[in-house]
C-alpha cells in the first residue's frame, strides 16, 4: 500500500492510501485534523467516501453499474426482484431453494395491521405518494416495537422483511384511498410485482388478471432501481441509522431524501416537463435553448447525474424496454417521440457534450409507468420501492460495521465572530 503525504506550511503528514476492488482508491484523512487543526472542505460530498461497501458498484466514465459484482444488465435480464433483494440482502444470490425459502417468509408479512387503514384515511384523498409513504413507513415502528433494535441481528432481518413485504401493500392502499375505491388485500399465490399490480389496478367487481408483460417490465424496473451506492437516499438512510435509529425510521428517511425533484422525484418531473412541452407546443430547440440559459431555472429533467459522465446504463435498458413495452401494450404515446427527439438533440449540443450530461435513469421510465396506468405522482415511489432492498443492505451494512462511527460532518465556521449581547432595550 503507498502512502501518501500532505504538505502544510513546514509539516508534513502522512496519509494511507485504501485499497478497493474496483475503482478510486481512498486516502485516510482522518488524522488530519488532530495532526495540522485542518478540515476537508467537499460540497456535496463529491469527493468524499464516508465508508467502505461491498453493495454495489458504479463506473460513472464506462457506465457500469454493478450490485455485488453482477452487471445490471444480466440481473434485469435474468433475475427477479426478490433474487436481488435477497443478493443486495445476503451478499450471494439464492439457490433455487433458498430463494422459494426467501419469497415464503416475504410474502408472510404483505398484510397490513388492519388499524393502519385509519392512518390512510387521516390523510387528504390528494396528498402526495411519497409523503405518505415516508409517514407509513416511519409508523411500522410503532406496529413492531419488538423488533427495532439495530444491533440484534433477528430483529434487523426481521423488520427488513416486513419493510418489503408491507411496501407494495402500502403503496397500493394509499392508491386505492386517493381514488375512493376498496382496498385490495394481497394475494401470496402472486409474484411481488404481479400481487403489487392486483393491489394497485383490481377492483372487487372485476376479475383482474396482471398482464404478463406489465409484470415483466415492472420486475426489471424495480430491479434496475435496486440500488446505486450511496447517492443522497443511501446516504440519509445511513446517517439516520448511523445515530442507531430503527430501521423503519431510517429508511423513512431515505423515502423523504428521494422524493426531491433532482433525485428520485426527477421521473415524475420528466413526464410533467414531456407534457408540458407537448401542450405548449414548443419547438425542441427552444427548450433546450432554455435549458442552456443560466438566468432561466428550468433544467432538462432527467439528464445529468452526479456519477455518470458517459451513459447510465440503466437508461439505456429502459430506453429498449421503453419502446418494446409499449409496442406490447399497442400504446401509441407522442411524449416517447418527444423525449427520443429531445434526447437526440441534446446528445448532439455543445453544451451537453461539454458538460457530460446524459439521460438518466429516470428520463424514460416514466412513459413506461405511464403506460401501464400509473397516475404521475406515483412514479417516485415505484422509484423507491424498486430502491428498498437497497436502502436496507446499505443500513445493515452500516449496522454490522464494527468500525461505524455516528456522522457528524465538520463546517468552516464564517458566522459572526465572538460579540456581546446588548440588552433588549438597547437593541
Ligand atoms: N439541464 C441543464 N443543465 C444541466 C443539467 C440539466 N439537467 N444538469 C446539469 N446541468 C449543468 C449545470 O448547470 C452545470 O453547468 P455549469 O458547469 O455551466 O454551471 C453543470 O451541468 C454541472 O451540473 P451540476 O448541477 O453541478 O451537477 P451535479 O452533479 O451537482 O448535479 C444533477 C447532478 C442533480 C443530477 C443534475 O444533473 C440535475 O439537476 N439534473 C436534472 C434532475 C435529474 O434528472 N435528477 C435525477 C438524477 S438521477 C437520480 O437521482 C435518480
Amino acid at each position: 500500500m503507498t502512502d501518501a503525504v500532505l504538505k502544510y506550511g513546514d509539516q508534513e503528514l502522512p496519509l494511507e492510501v485504501l485499497d478497493v476492488t474496483d475503482g478510486d482508491r481512498g486516502l485516510d484523512i482522518s488524522p488530519l485534523r488532530s495532526s495540522l487543526g485542518l478540515v476537508t472542505m467537499d460540497r456535496g460530498f463529491g469527493n468524499t467516501a464516508e465508508s467502505r461497501s461491498d453493495v454495489s458498484y458504479i463506473d460513472g466514465e464506462q457506465g457500469i453499474l454493478r450490485y455485488r459484482g453482477y452487471p445490471i444488465e444480466q440481473l434485469a435480464e435474468q433475475a427477479s426482484f426478490l433474487e436481488v433483494a435477497y443478493l443486495l440482502q445476503y451478499g450471494e444470490l439464492p439457490t433455487a431453494s433458498e430463494l422459494d425459502a426467501y419469497a415464503q417468509r416475504i410474502t408472510y408479512h404483505t398484510m397490513l395491521r388492519e388499524d393502519m387503514k385509519n392512518m390512510f384515511e387521516a390523510f387528504p384523498h390528494r396528498a402526495h405518494p411519497m409523503s405518505i409513504l415516508a409517514s407509513a413507513t416511519s409508523a411500522l415502528a410503532t406496529y413492531y416495537p419488538d423488533a427495532l433494535d439495530p444491533l440484534d441481528p433477528e430483529s434487523v432481518d426481521i423488520s427488513a422483511r416486513r419493510l418489503i413485504a408491507k411496501t407494495p401493500t402500502m403503496i397500493a392502499w394509499s392508491y386505492k384511498y386517493a381514488v375512493h375505491q376498496p382496498y385490495v388485500y394481497p394475494d401470496n399465490d402472486l409474484d411481488y410485482s404481479a400481487n403489487f399490480l392486483k393491489m394497485m389496478f383490481s377492483v372487487p367487481a372485476e376479475v383482474y388478471e396482471p398482464d404478463p408483460v406489465v409484470v415483466k417490465a415492472l420486475n426489471m424496473l424495480l430491479i434496475l432501481h435496486a440500488d446505486h451506492g450511496q447517492n443522497c437516499s443511501a446516504s440519509a438512510v445511513r446517517l439516520v441509522g448511523s445515530g442507531h435509529a430503527n430501521i423503519f425510521s431510517s429508511i423513512a428517511a431515505g423515502i423523504a431524501a428521494l422524493s426531491g425533484p433532482l433525485h428520485g422525484g426527477a421521473n415524475q418531473a420528466v413526464l410533467e416537463m414531456l407534457s408540458a412541452i407537448y401542450e405548449s407546443g414548443d419547438d425542441i430547440d427552444t427548450v433546450i435553448k432554455r435549458a442552456k440559459d443560466k438566468e432561466d431555472p428550468f433544467r432538462l429533467m432527467g439528464f445529468g447525474h452526479r456519477v455518470y459522465k458517459n451513459f447510465d446504463p440503466r437508461a439505456r435498458i429502459i430506453k429498449t424496454a421503453a419502446e418494446e413495452v409499449l409496442e406490447a401494450l399497442g400504446v401509441d404515446d407522442p411524449l416517447l417521440d418527444l423525449a427520443m427527439q429531445l434526447e437526440e438533440i441534446a446528445l448532439e449540443d455543445e453544451y451537453f457534450v461539454d458538460r457530460k450530461l446524459y439521460p438518466n435513469v429516470d428520463f424514460y421510465s416514466g412513459i413506461i409507468y405511464r403506460a401501464m396506468g400509473f397516475p404521475t405522482d406515483m412514479f417516485t415511489v415505484l422509484f423507491a420501492l424498486g430502491r428498498l432492498p437497497g436502502w436496507i443492505a446499505q443500513w445493515r451494512e452500516l449496522a454490522a460495521d464494527p468500525g461505524a462511527r455516528i456522522f457528524r460532518p465538520r463546517q468552516l465556521y464564517t458566522g459572526p465572530a465572538v460579540r456581546d449581547m446588548t440588552p433588549i432595550d438597547n437593541r
